[in-house]
């Protein structure tokens, strides 16, 4: 069945007791009156589908002009305008993302931050002390703007991939890794523990990271981390497909995260269904039953899930039929602002247990 989004009960409600649920916009769903009444209702976080990566922050001609070998110039203009609307709205905001290997602009990584395609790359050393200036700008930009709303640092983003050889598990398609090896994490979390507010938390955030190798290589990364206290968080992205899933190996994942003392935020829940027929949609609903069932039997069991992210507010801006330009109806409300029988699966479940 579906109905009125606008009209349903709230999601964000249901799950008051469980978790924060997220979802991650453009910013353009706030231009259209449905799309924000939606998300006001329904959710209680967000995250910057793009508005807070490097690329979008990076100002190359006003670091050109600042001459500065280590420092950039950032423009906040939409990083200010989300948070500013968050702030007004009571919505908690996860900050995604300081560290990435894509999205972060090739000058990024070259001497005198050149973008000509023979340029050098800067030595490892700079490399590194920009990695801190920017973690340090953008932090203390954001904490002093807006302290407190935060709650979550995507510090680093996707950095192992065991499939391709690198030293510890590390992706090795990466500038970060090519030019300044596995070390850059272990650096961009110092950084960001000096720059971190009380009640922050920082964040490893990756993708199938519940797959049994990538498991066991984020978790050798993320024990170096907790050594030195340096990791509050994992950031399961959880880009999940309706024909492939496996909700048993992902609670296991989970499960092996949490007992390193470790917080864990669903950061880019959605559920890849190439289907909007009923049988599609009615097969997405139980999938989304049975995720649901788990991440509300984690917290039963005392596992400290904080914060549950869908990746995209309704099927119409979804990343995986816009960027990927694939047929999808992936998430829980149409984009007719409808509700699908994937949020019926899932609304009266914190209820029921
Ligand atoms: C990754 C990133 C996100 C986003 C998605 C695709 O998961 O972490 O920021 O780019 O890919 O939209």
């Amino acid at each position: 069945m579906s109905g009125n989004a606008l009209q349903a009960p709230s999601l964000r409600e249901a799950y008051d007791h469980s978790f924060l649920i997220g979802a991650a916009i453009s910013g353009r769903e706030l231009m259209d009156p449905g799309r924000e009444a939606l998300l006001l209702r329904h959710f209680s976080s967000i995250t910057a589908e793009n508005a807070m990566k490097p690329e979008r922050i990076l100002d190359r001609a006003a670091t050109l002009e600042r001459g500065d070998p280590v420092r950039t110039v950032q423009n906040y203009t939409f990083v200010d305008r989300m948070l500013s609307y968050a702030e007004a709205h009571g919505l908690r905001v996860r900050f995604h993302v300081l560290v990435w290997h894509n999205q972060t602009p090739k000058w990024f990584f070259r001497e005198g931050w050149s973008d000509a395609p023979d340029a050098k790359d800067a030595e490892p050393d700079l490399l590194l002390r920009r990695q801190a200036a920017y973690i340090a700008d953008v932090m203390d930009h954001v904490n002093a703007k807006y302290p407190g709303l935060v709650y979550a640092w995507d510090v680093v983003n996707e950095a192992i991939e065991p499939d391709q050889g690198g030293e510890n598990g590390c992706r090795t398609r990466s500038e970060w890794y090519r030019i300044a090896g596995p070390r850059f994490i272990t650096a961009a979390f110092r950084e960001a523990r000096l720059h971190t507010l009380p009640g922050q938390k920082l964040f490893y955030n990756d993708y199938n990271a519940y797959f049994p190798q990538k498991l066991d290589a984020i978790l050798h990364t993320l024990r170096g981390l907790c050594a030195e206290g340096l990791v509050d968080g994992m950031g399961m992205q959880s880009h999940l497909e309706l024909n492939r899933m496996n909700v048993a190996l992902w609670e296991q994942a989970a499960r092996a995260y949490a007992s390193l003392g470790l917080t864990l935020h669903v950061t880019e829940l959605d559920i890849h269904c190439n289907r909007s027929d009923e049988a599609g949609q009615k097969a997405l609903a139980q999938a989304y039953r049975d995720f649901f069932g788990a991440l509300l039997g984690l917290r039963r069991d005392g596992i400290p899930l904080e914060s549950v992210t869908f990746w995209g507010l309704t099927d119409a801006e979804s990343w995986l039929t816009g960027f990927r330009r694939e047929q999808s109806w992936p998430l829980l409300f149409g984009g007719d602002l409808q509700t699908k029988p994937a949020f019926d699966a899932v609304i009266g479940l914190p209820e029921e247990r």
